[in-house]
Protein backbone atom coordinates (compact mmCIF):
# COMPACT_ATOMS: atom_id res chain seq x y z
CA UNK A 1 0.00 0.00 0.00
CA UNK A 2 1.68 2.98 -0.88
CA UNK A 3 0.14 6.30 0.89
CA UNK A 4 0.61 10.05 0.03
CA UNK A 5 -0.08 12.79 2.17
CA UNK A 6 -2.46 15.72 0.67
CA UNK A 7 -3.27 19.15 1.35
CA UNK A 8 -6.57 19.62 -0.94
CA UNK A 9 -9.49 20.76 0.13
CA UNK A 10 -11.51 17.61 0.59
CA UNK A 11 -14.52 18.16 -1.48
CA UNK A 12 -12.15 19.27 -4.47
CA UNK A 13 -10.57 15.64 -4.28
CA UNK A 14 -11.19 13.09 -6.77
CA UNK A 15 -11.19 9.65 -5.35
CA UNK A 16 -13.14 6.11 -5.71
CA UNK A 17 -14.03 6.99 -2.13
CA UNK A 18 -13.60 9.80 0.50
CA UNK A 19 -13.58 8.51 4.34
CA UNK A 20 -15.01 11.23 7.24
CA UNK A 21 -14.62 10.17 10.39
CA UNK A 22 -18.11 10.77 12.69
CA UNK A 23 -17.68 11.67 16.10
CA UNK A 24 -20.35 11.27 19.04
CA UNK A 25 -20.35 15.17 20.75
CA UNK A 26 -22.68 13.59 23.37
CA UNK A 27 -21.17 13.05 26.96
CA UNK A 28 -20.66 9.52 27.54
CA UNK A 29 -21.32 9.67 30.93
CA UNK A 30 -24.53 11.27 30.46
CA UNK A 31 -25.32 9.04 27.96
CA UNK A 32 -24.59 5.87 30.10
CA UNK A 33 -27.39 7.52 32.71
CA UNK A 34 -29.93 8.63 30.08
CA UNK A 35 -30.90 5.07 27.86
CA UNK A 36 -32.96 7.33 25.62
CA UNK A 37 -30.21 10.48 24.81
CA UNK A 38 -29.94 11.02 21.49
CA UNK A 39 -26.50 11.02 19.84
CA UNK A 40 -24.89 14.60 18.59
CA UNK A 41 -23.61 13.27 15.15
CA UNK A 42 -20.86 15.52 14.11
CA UNK A 43 -18.15 14.92 10.99
CA UNK A 44 -14.77 15.78 12.26
CA UNK A 45 -14.07 17.77 9.35
CA UNK A 46 -13.82 21.84 8.61
CA UNK A 47 -14.98 20.67 4.92
CA UNK A 48 -18.48 22.35 4.46
CA UNK A 49 -19.26 20.82 1.21
CA UNK A 50 -18.36 17.08 3.12
CA UNK A 51 -20.45 18.71 6.20
CA UNK A 52 -23.64 19.33 4.26
CA UNK A 53 -23.38 15.88 1.69
CA UNK A 54 -23.62 14.07 5.16
CA UNK A 55 -26.18 16.46 7.05
CA UNK A 56 -29.16 14.66 5.96
CA UNK A 57 -27.74 11.62 7.38
CA UNK A 58 -26.31 12.62 10.67
CA UNK A 59 -29.90 14.34 11.14
CA UNK A 60 -31.85 11.18 10.19
CA UNK A 61 -31.83 10.25 13.97
CA UNK A 62 -30.85 6.84 11.80
CA UNK A 63 -27.50 6.72 13.47
CA UNK A 64 -25.97 5.52 16.54
CA UNK A 65 -22.99 6.69 16.80
CA UNK A 66 -21.25 3.42 17.74
CA UNK A 67 -17.72 2.84 16.92
CA UNK A 68 -17.23 1.66 13.52
CA UNK A 69 -21.09 2.01 12.49
CA UNK A 70 -20.55 3.06 8.64
CA UNK A 71 -22.58 3.95 5.97
CA UNK A 72 -21.51 4.09 2.71
CA UNK A 73 -22.98 7.09 -0.15
CA UNK A 74 -22.85 7.03 -3.20
CA UNK A 75 -21.94 10.60 -5.63
CA UNK A 76 -22.13 12.31 -2.56
CA UNK A 77 -23.65 16.37 -4.05
CA UNK A 78 -20.89 18.87 -3.76
CA UNK A 79 -18.04 16.75 -3.81
CA UNK A 80 -15.81 14.99 -6.63
CA UNK A 81 -15.33 11.90 -5.04
CA UNK A 82 -17.18 9.03 -6.08
CA UNK A 83 -18.40 7.91 -2.33
CA UNK A 84 -18.24 9.08 0.98
CA UNK A 85 -17.88 6.79 3.60
CA UNK A 86 -18.88 7.76 6.93
CA UNK A 87 -17.34 6.03 9.39
CA UNK A 88 -17.83 6.45 13.91
CA UNK A 89 -15.16 6.82 15.70
CA UNK A 90 -17.30 6.78 19.37
CA UNK A 91 -17.94 9.75 21.71
CA UNK A 92 -15.63 12.77 20.54
CA UNK A 93 -14.64 13.12 24.31
CA UNK A 94 -12.32 9.68 24.42
CA UNK A 95 -11.29 9.76 20.91
CA UNK A 96 -7.58 9.31 20.23
CA UNK A 97 -4.85 7.56 18.23
CA UNK A 98 -5.88 4.40 19.81
CA UNK A 99 -9.36 4.87 18.14
CA UNK A 100 -8.01 6.13 15.41
CA UNK A 101 -5.54 3.62 14.23
CA UNK A 102 -8.72 1.08 14.08
CA UNK A 103 -11.21 3.90 12.59
CA UNK A 104 -8.82 3.64 9.21
CA UNK A 105 -8.18 -0.28 9.40
CA UNK A 106 -12.51 -0.48 9.49
CA UNK A 107 -12.27 1.87 6.64
CA UNK A 108 -9.56 0.01 4.46
CA UNK A 109 -11.52 -3.47 5.35
CA UNK A 110 -15.30 -1.97 4.46
CA UNK A 111 -14.05 -0.57 1.58
CA UNK A 112 -11.40 -3.26 0.11
CA UNK A 113 -14.50 -5.54 0.41
CA UNK A 114 -16.03 -3.68 -2.08
CA UNK A 115 -13.31 -4.51 -4.69
CA UNK A 116 -12.09 -0.39 -3.69
CA UNK A 117 -8.19 -0.75 -4.48
CA UNK A 118 -7.86 3.38 -3.50
CA UNK A 119 -9.34 5.64 -1.71
CA UNK A 120 -8.45 9.03 0.73
CA UNK A 121 -9.18 9.54 3.87
CA UNK A 122 -9.66 13.14 6.47
CA UNK A 123 -7.34 13.39 9.01
CA UNK A 124 -10.05 14.00 11.94
CA UNK A 125 -10.20 17.68 12.88
CA UNK A 126 -11.09 19.21 15.44
CA UNK A 127 -10.23 16.05 17.25
CA UNK A 128 -7.35 17.12 19.51
CA UNK A 129 -4.88 14.36 17.99
CA UNK A 130 -2.11 16.26 16.54
CA UNK A 131 -1.94 15.92 12.94
CA UNK A 132 1.51 14.00 12.67
CA UNK A 133 0.26 11.56 15.06
CA UNK A 134 -2.90 11.51 13.15
CA UNK A 135 -1.59 10.99 9.84
CA UNK A 136 0.82 7.99 11.84
CA UNK A 137 -2.42 6.14 13.39
CA UNK A 138 -4.28 5.99 9.96
CA UNK A 139 -0.81 4.93 8.04
CA UNK A 140 -0.56 1.84 11.00
CA UNK A 141 -4.17 1.21 11.47
CA UNK A 142 -4.69 1.18 7.49
CA UNK A 143 -1.84 -1.34 7.50
CA UNK A 144 -3.24 -3.70 9.63
CA UNK A 145 -6.50 -3.64 8.17
CA UNK A 146 -4.86 -4.24 4.76
CA UNK A 147 -3.42 -7.90 5.61
CA UNK A 148 -5.96 -11.01 5.29
CA UNK A 149 -4.46 -14.51 6.08
CA UNK A 150 -5.69 -16.23 3.27
CA UNK A 151 -2.79 -17.26 1.18
CA UNK A 152 -3.41 -21.04 0.94
CA UNK A 153 -7.05 -20.78 -0.57
CA UNK A 154 -7.99 -21.11 -3.94
CA UNK A 155 -10.39 -18.64 -4.01
CA UNK A 156 -8.49 -15.85 -2.19
CA UNK A 157 -9.95 -12.41 -3.28
CA UNK A 158 -6.47 -11.08 -2.69
CA UNK A 159 -8.31 -7.66 -1.81
CA UNK A 160 -5.77 -4.87 -1.01
CA UNK A 161 -6.13 -1.24 -0.47
CA UNK A 162 -3.33 0.06 -3.28
CA UNK A 163 -3.28 3.35 -2.48
CA UNK A 164 -4.59 5.57 0.48
CA UNK A 165 -4.64 9.29 0.30
CA UNK A 166 -4.46 11.25 3.85
CA UNK A 167 -6.14 14.73 3.65
CA UNK A 168 -4.27 16.43 6.25
CA UNK A 169 -3.07 20.23 7.41
CA UNK A 170 -0.08 20.94 8.62
CA UNK A 171 3.86 21.09 7.90
CA UNK A 172 4.10 18.59 5.10
CA UNK A 173 7.56 17.70 5.41
CA UNK A 174 6.76 16.28 9.24
CA UNK A 175 3.44 15.15 8.21
CA UNK A 176 5.26 13.02 5.21
CA UNK A 177 8.08 11.97 7.80
CA UNK A 178 5.26 10.12 10.17
CA UNK A 179 3.81 8.81 7.21
CA UNK A 180 7.26 7.26 6.11
CA UNK A 181 7.56 5.71 9.71
CA UNK A 182 3.95 4.30 10.23
CA UNK A 183 4.89 2.79 6.99
CA UNK A 184 7.67 0.79 8.42
CA UNK A 185 6.02 0.04 11.55
CA UNK A 186 2.49 -1.12 10.04
CA UNK A 187 5.05 -2.93 7.26
CA UNK A 188 6.62 -4.85 9.83
CA UNK A 189 3.74 -5.58 12.07
CA UNK A 190 2.36 -7.69 9.29
CA UNK A 191 5.66 -8.92 8.12
CA UNK A 192 5.27 -10.60 11.71
CA UNK A 193 2.09 -11.83 11.04
CA UNK A 194 3.17 -13.52 7.86
CA UNK A 195 6.06 -15.26 10.21
CA UNK A 196 3.37 -16.08 12.03
CA UNK A 197 0.10 -17.53 9.85
CA UNK A 198 2.49 -20.14 8.46
CA UNK A 199 1.88 -23.63 9.32
CA UNK A 200 4.31 -25.56 11.39
CA UNK A 201 5.39 -27.44 8.14
CA UNK A 202 6.48 -24.06 6.20
CA UNK A 203 7.84 -22.31 8.84
CA UNK A 204 10.24 -24.54 10.29
CA UNK A 205 13.05 -23.49 12.74
CA UNK A 206 15.16 -23.61 9.72
CA UNK A 207 12.53 -21.52 7.36
CA UNK A 208 12.68 -19.12 10.29
CA UNK A 209 16.25 -18.82 10.40
CA UNK A 210 16.09 -18.15 6.64
CA UNK A 211 13.45 -15.61 6.16
CA UNK A 212 15.33 -13.59 9.07
CA UNK A 213 18.45 -13.51 7.33
CA UNK A 214 16.90 -12.49 4.46
CA UNK A 215 15.15 -10.16 5.85
CA UNK A 216 18.68 -8.55 7.63
CA UNK A 217 20.00 -8.75 4.32
CA UNK A 218 17.29 -6.31 2.79
CA UNK A 219 17.45 -3.68 5.67
CA UNK A 220 21.38 -4.03 6.60
CA UNK A 221 21.32 -6.15 9.51
CA UNK A 222 23.85 -8.40 10.67
CA UNK A 223 22.24 -12.19 11.54
CA UNK A 224 23.79 -15.34 12.47
CA UNK A 225 21.85 -18.31 12.43
CA UNK A 226 23.26 -21.49 14.37
CA UNK A 227 22.04 -24.85 14.52
CA UNK A 228 22.36 -27.57 17.04
CA UNK A 229 26.31 -27.85 17.23
CA UNK A 230 26.70 -24.20 18.31
CA UNK A 231 23.45 -24.99 20.56
CA UNK A 232 25.41 -27.63 22.31
CA UNK A 233 29.41 -25.67 22.63
CA UNK A 234 27.41 -22.68 24.13
CA UNK A 235 26.29 -25.40 26.68
CA UNK A 236 22.39 -23.92 26.09
CA UNK A 237 21.15 -27.03 28.40
CA UNK A 238 17.70 -25.10 28.42
CA UNK A 239 17.02 -24.38 24.98
CA UNK A 240 18.65 -27.98 23.72
CA UNK A 241 16.73 -30.08 26.09
CA UNK A 242 13.83 -28.69 24.17
CA UNK A 243 15.10 -29.77 20.86
CA UNK A 244 16.43 -32.79 21.33
CA UNK A 245 13.21 -34.09 21.41
CA UNK A 246 12.40 -33.04 17.33
CA UNK A 247 14.09 -34.51 13.84
CA UNK A 248 13.49 -30.74 12.50
CA UNK A 249 17.05 -28.93 13.44
CA UNK A 250 16.69 -26.02 15.99
CA UNK A 251 17.80 -22.60 15.07
CA UNK A 252 19.31 -19.98 17.23
CA UNK A 253 19.05 -16.82 15.30
CA UNK A 254 20.97 -13.63 16.38
CA UNK A 255 20.72 -9.84 14.77
CA UNK A 256 22.95 -7.51 15.34
CA UNK A 257 21.88 -3.80 14.99
CA UNK A 258 25.46 -1.35 15.55
CA UNK A 259 24.77 2.42 13.92
CA UNK A 260 27.50 4.11 13.56
CA UNK A 261 27.38 6.96 16.54
CA UNK A 262 26.11 5.08 19.11
CA UNK A 263 27.07 5.07 22.08
CA UNK A 264 28.43 2.04 23.96
CA UNK A 265 25.62 1.71 25.90
CA UNK A 266 22.53 0.99 26.40
CA UNK A 267 22.45 -2.28 24.46
CA UNK A 268 19.03 -3.50 24.35
CA UNK A 269 18.40 -7.78 23.69
CA UNK A 270 15.24 -8.24 22.26
CA UNK A 271 14.78 -11.99 23.38
CA UNK A 272 11.92 -14.14 21.25
CA UNK A 273 10.58 -17.75 21.86
CA UNK A 274 10.26 -19.39 18.09
CA UNK A 275 8.54 -22.64 18.91
CA UNK A 276 7.51 -23.64 15.69
CA UNK A 277 4.77 -26.53 16.81
CA UNK A 278 4.05 -27.13 20.78
CA UNK A 279 2.52 -30.31 20.59
CA UNK A 280 3.56 -30.20 24.65
CA UNK A 281 5.97 -32.72 24.04
CA UNK A 282 6.02 -35.77 26.13
CA UNK A 283 3.46 -34.14 28.46
CA UNK A 284 1.52 -34.19 25.28
CA UNK A 285 -1.37 -31.16 24.88
CA UNK A 286 -4.77 -32.80 23.95
CA UNK A 287 -5.71 -33.26 20.40
CA UNK A 288 -8.62 -30.53 20.81
CA UNK A 289 -6.86 -27.25 19.28
CA UNK A 290 -3.32 -28.33 19.35
CA UNK A 291 -3.11 -27.09 15.89
CA UNK A 292 -3.23 -23.52 16.93
CA UNK A 293 0.49 -24.26 18.90
CA UNK A 294 1.67 -23.38 15.04
CA UNK A 295 1.36 -19.96 16.46
CA UNK A 296 3.90 -20.47 19.18
CA UNK A 297 6.75 -18.29 17.47
CA UNK A 298 4.60 -15.72 17.96
CA UNK A 299 7.46 -13.85 20.13
CA UNK A 300 9.96 -14.56 17.87
CA UNK A 301 8.59 -13.65 14.55
CA UNK A 302 8.11 -10.03 16.92
CA UNK A 303 11.65 -9.32 17.61
CA UNK A 304 12.80 -10.31 14.07
CA UNK A 305 10.08 -8.06 12.47
CA UNK A 306 11.09 -5.58 15.42
CA UNK A 307 14.50 -5.99 14.20
CA UNK A 308 13.54 -4.94 10.73
CA UNK A 309 11.74 -2.01 11.61
CA UNK A 310 15.01 -0.32 13.96
CA UNK A 311 17.24 -1.07 10.80
CA UNK A 312 15.00 0.82 8.93
CA UNK A 313 13.78 3.47 11.72
CA UNK A 314 17.69 4.13 12.24
CA UNK A 315 17.37 5.16 16.10
CA UNK A 316 20.55 5.62 17.97
CA UNK A 317 21.09 2.77 20.06
CA UNK A 318 22.41 -0.68 19.61
CA UNK A 319 20.05 -3.21 19.80
CA UNK A 320 20.83 -7.05 19.64
CA UNK A 321 18.13 -9.97 18.90
CA UNK A 322 18.05 -13.42 19.79
CA UNK A 323 15.48 -16.14 18.56
CA UNK A 324 15.38 -19.26 19.94
CA UNK A 325 13.48 -21.67 17.33
CA UNK A 326 12.48 -25.20 17.77
CA UNK A 327 9.96 -27.45 18.13
CA UNK A 328 8.54 -29.39 20.86
CA UNK A 329 7.70 -32.67 19.90
CA UNK A 330 7.29 -36.20 21.90
CA UNK A 331 10.20 -38.71 20.53
CA UNK A 332 12.28 -41.27 21.68
CA UNK A 333 14.88 -39.06 22.07
CA UNK A 334 12.45 -36.07 23.94
CA UNK A 335 13.47 -35.00 27.73
CA UNK A 336 10.50 -36.59 30.22
CA UNK A 337 9.48 -35.09 33.49
CA UNK A 338 11.81 -35.63 35.94
CA UNK A 339 14.89 -35.33 33.98
CA UNK A 340 17.36 -32.39 34.87
CA UNK A 341 19.11 -29.97 32.99
CA UNK A 342 21.58 -27.88 33.46
CA UNK A 343 21.16 -24.07 31.60
CA UNK A 344 23.55 -21.71 29.91
CA UNK A 345 23.85 -19.56 32.91
CA UNK A 346 24.51 -22.89 34.73
CA UNK A 347 21.46 -23.10 37.17
CA UNK A 348 19.86 -27.02 37.57
CA UNK A 349 16.21 -27.27 35.84
CA UNK A 350 14.02 -30.29 36.87
CA UNK A 351 11.76 -31.03 34.30
CA UNK A 352 8.07 -31.26 35.50
CA UNK A 353 6.07 -30.76 32.53
CA UNK A 354 7.94 -30.64 29.18
CA UNK A 355 5.01 -28.38 28.09
CA UNK A 356 6.35 -25.70 29.86
CA UNK A 357 8.96 -25.32 27.33
CA UNK A 358 9.28 -21.88 26.05
CA UNK A 359 11.00 -21.04 29.65
CA UNK A 360 13.52 -22.91 29.11
CA UNK A 361 14.38 -22.17 25.60
CA UNK A 362 13.78 -18.37 26.86
CA UNK A 363 16.43 -18.91 29.53
CA UNK A 364 18.81 -19.41 27.58
CA UNK A 365 18.36 -16.53 24.99
CA UNK A 366 17.84 -14.26 28.00
CA UNK A 367 21.42 -15.49 29.45
CA UNK A 368 23.29 -15.44 25.90
CA UNK A 369 21.95 -11.96 25.14
CA UNK A 370 23.36 -10.67 28.84
CA UNK A 371 26.75 -12.57 27.19
CA UNK A 372 26.40 -10.62 24.00
CA UNK A 373 26.69 -7.50 26.22
CA UNK A 374 23.23 -6.60 26.19
CA UNK A 375 22.56 -3.95 29.36
CA UNK A 376 18.49 -4.19 29.46
CA UNK A 377 16.40 -7.37 28.11
CA UNK A 378 12.49 -7.65 26.42
CA UNK A 379 11.29 -10.81 25.41
CA UNK A 380 7.69 -11.99 23.84
CA UNK A 381 6.79 -15.34 24.27
CA UNK A 382 3.68 -17.02 24.26
CA UNK A 383 4.03 -18.45 27.64
CA UNK A 384 1.25 -19.16 29.21
CA UNK A 385 -2.28 -20.35 28.58
CA UNK A 386 -2.68 -18.89 32.30
CA UNK A 387 -2.18 -15.51 30.92
CA UNK A 388 -5.24 -15.60 29.30
CA UNK A 389 -6.92 -16.94 31.94
CA UNK A 390 -5.93 -13.56 33.93
CA UNK A 391 -5.83 -11.11 31.32
CA UNK A 392 -8.83 -12.71 28.58
CA UNK A 393 -8.12 -11.36 25.07
CA UNK A 394 -7.26 -7.75 25.55
CA UNK A 395 -4.40 -7.12 27.20
CA UNK A 396 -0.54 -8.57 27.15
CA UNK A 397 0.52 -9.72 30.37
CA UNK A 398 3.27 -7.30 31.35
CA UNK A 399 6.33 -8.40 33.92
CA UNK A 400 9.52 -6.11 35.20
CA UNK A 401 11.95 -6.83 37.73
CA UNK A 402 12.94 -2.85 37.51
CA UNK A 403 10.29 -0.13 37.69
CA UNK A 404 12.08 2.21 35.53
CA UNK A 405 11.95 -0.30 33.08
CA UNK A 406 8.61 -0.53 33.11
CA UNK A 407 7.81 2.67 32.94
CA UNK A 408 9.72 3.08 29.77
CA UNK A 409 7.90 -0.10 28.20
CA UNK A 410 4.36 1.35 29.65
CA UNK A 411 4.87 4.74 27.43
CA UNK A 412 5.70 3.11 24.59
CA UNK A 413 2.71 0.83 24.44
CA UNK A 414 0.48 3.46 25.23
CA UNK A 415 2.07 6.11 22.69
CA UNK A 416 1.67 2.09 20.49
CA UNK A 417 -1.72 1.70 21.13
CA UNK A 418 -1.46 -1.19 22.40
CA UNK A 419 -2.89 -2.94 25.57
CA UNK A 420 -0.55 -4.38 28.27
CA UNK A 421 -1.27 -5.02 32.03
CA UNK A 422 1.43 -5.45 34.90
CA UNK A 423 0.87 -8.53 37.13
CA UNK A 424 3.33 -9.25 39.93
CA UNK A 425 6.79 -10.74 40.67
CA UNK A 426 6.88 -10.89 44.07
CA UNK A 427 9.26 -12.72 46.11
CA UNK A 428 6.82 -14.81 47.61
CA UNK A 429 6.17 -16.90 44.39
CA UNK A 430 9.74 -17.62 44.07
CA UNK A 431 8.30 -20.97 46.45
CA UNK A 432 6.40 -22.24 43.69
CA UNK A 433 9.22 -22.87 41.56
CA UNK A 434 11.59 -24.12 44.14
CA UNK A 435 13.20 -27.94 43.49
CA UNK A 436 14.18 -31.14 45.61
CA UNK A 437 16.26 -32.31 43.36
CA UNK A 438 17.82 -28.86 41.31
CA UNK A 439 17.61 -25.31 41.47
CA UNK A 440 14.73 -24.41 40.13
CA UNK A 441 11.74 -26.51 38.10
CA UNK A 442 9.74 -25.74 35.19
CA UNK A 443 6.51 -25.61 36.31
CA UNK A 444 5.07 -24.01 39.48
CA UNK A 445 1.69 -25.99 40.13
CA UNK A 446 -1.92 -24.63 39.34
CA UNK A 447 -2.36 -21.01 40.52
CA UNK A 448 -0.78 -18.25 39.41
CA UNK A 449 0.58 -19.84 36.31
CA UNK A 450 1.51 -16.69 33.95
CA UNK A 451 4.01 -15.77 37.01
CA UNK A 452 5.49 -18.43 37.70
CA UNK A 453 6.81 -18.61 34.17
CA UNK A 454 7.89 -14.69 34.25
CA UNK A 455 9.16 -15.97 37.66
CA UNK A 456 11.32 -18.97 36.44
CA UNK A 457 12.61 -16.30 33.55
CA UNK A 458 13.51 -13.81 36.06
CA UNK A 459 15.95 -16.29 37.48
CA UNK A 460 18.11 -15.91 34.30
CA UNK A 461 17.59 -11.96 33.97
CA UNK A 462 18.84 -11.85 37.17
CA UNK A 463 19.46 -8.21 38.09
CA UNK A 464 20.03 -6.69 34.14
CA UNK A 465 16.45 -4.44 33.89
CA UNK A 466 14.10 -6.64 31.88
CA UNK A 467 10.48 -6.81 30.38
CA UNK A 468 8.87 -10.10 29.97
CA UNK A 469 5.50 -10.10 27.53
CA UNK A 470 3.42 -13.12 27.82
CA UNK A 471 1.58 -12.75 24.72
CA UNK A 472 -0.48 -15.88 24.22
CA UNK A 473 -3.52 -14.59 24.64
CA UNK A 474 -2.87 -11.74 21.85
CA UNK A 475 -0.96 -12.67 19.41
CA UNK A 476 -4.24 -14.88 17.69
CA UNK A 477 -6.98 -12.97 17.09
CA UNK A 478 -10.25 -15.29 17.91
CA UNK A 479 -12.68 -13.55 15.49
CA UNK A 480 -12.28 -10.90 13.38
CA UNK A 481 -13.03 -7.29 14.29
CA UNK A 482 -14.21 -4.64 12.05
CA UNK A 483 -10.46 -3.38 12.01
CA UNK A 484 -8.20 -6.48 12.03
CA UNK A 485 -8.77 -10.37 10.50
CA UNK A 486 -9.04 -13.35 12.34
CA UNK A 487 -5.21 -14.91 12.99
CA UNK A 488 -1.95 -13.54 13.79
CA UNK A 489 -2.14 -9.81 15.49
CA UNK A 490 1.00 -8.62 15.18
CA UNK A 491 0.74 -7.66 18.91
CA UNK A 492 3.86 -6.29 20.59
CA UNK A 493 5.74 -5.03 17.51
CA UNK A 494 5.03 -1.69 18.14
CA UNK A 495 5.21 -1.42 21.29
CA UNK A 496 9.15 -2.93 21.13
CA UNK A 497 9.72 -0.67 18.47
CA UNK A 498 8.78 2.40 20.47
CA UNK A 499 10.08 1.38 23.62
CA UNK A 500 13.99 1.11 21.61
CA UNK A 501 13.34 4.18 19.89
CA UNK A 502 12.77 5.45 23.36
CA UNK A 503 16.30 5.27 24.34
CA UNK A 504 17.25 7.15 21.41
CA UNK A 505 16.10 10.25 21.99
N1 LIG B 1 2.69 -22.45 24.19
C1 LIG B 1 2.06 -22.76 25.42
C2 LIG B 1 1.22 -21.61 25.97
C3 LIG B 1 0.02 -21.21 25.16
C4 LIG B 1 -1.24 -21.61 25.55
C5 LIG B 1 0.13 -20.36 24.09
C6 LIG B 1 -2.34 -21.21 24.84
C7 LIG B 1 -0.97 -19.97 23.39
C8 LIG B 1 -2.21 -20.36 23.77
C9 LIG B 1 3.11 -23.10 26.46
O1 LIG B 1 4.27 -23.68 25.99
C10 LIG B 1 2.49 -24.07 27.40
O2 LIG B 1 2.19 -25.15 26.96
N2 LIG B 1 2.30 -23.67 28.65
C11 LIG B 1 1.70 -24.50 29.61
C12 LIG B 1 2.50 -24.41 30.87
C13 LIG B 1 2.12 -25.44 31.91
C14 LIG B 1 2.51 -26.82 31.45
C15 LIG B 1 2.81 -25.09 33.20
C16 LIG B 1 0.28 -24.00 29.83
O3 LIG B 1 0.06 -22.80 29.80
O4 LIG B 1 -0.60 -24.83 29.96
MN1 LIG C 1 4.07 -25.79 25.83
ZN1 LIG D 1 4.73 -23.31 24.02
Amino acid sequence: MKTTISLSTPSQLETEALVAVVLNQADPAQAEKNKDAKPQLKLATEDASVQSAAADLLASGELTGKPFESNLLHKPAGLKAKRLLLISGGPAKKFSSYELRRVAGAAVRTLKGRGIRSFAIIAPAPSGIPADEAVGAIVEGALVGNFDPDYYRSDRKDQKIDTLTILAGGDQKALERAASEAQIVGDSQNFARDLVNEPSNRMTPTILGERAQKMAQEVGLKCEVYGAEKIKELKMGAFWSVAQGSDEPPALIVMKYEPAGAPEKPVLGLVGKGVTFDTGGISIKPADGMEKMKYDMAGGATMIAAMRAIALLKPKVKVIGIVCATENMPSGKAQKPGDVQIAMSGKSIEIINTDAEGRLVLADGLHYAKQLGATHLVDAATLTGAVVVALGYANVGVFANDDAIYERLHKANEEAGEKMWRLPLDDEYKEQIRSNIADIMNTGGRWGGAINAAMFLKEFAEDTPWIHLDIAGTAWMEDQKPWIAKGPSGVALRSVVEFVRGFAS
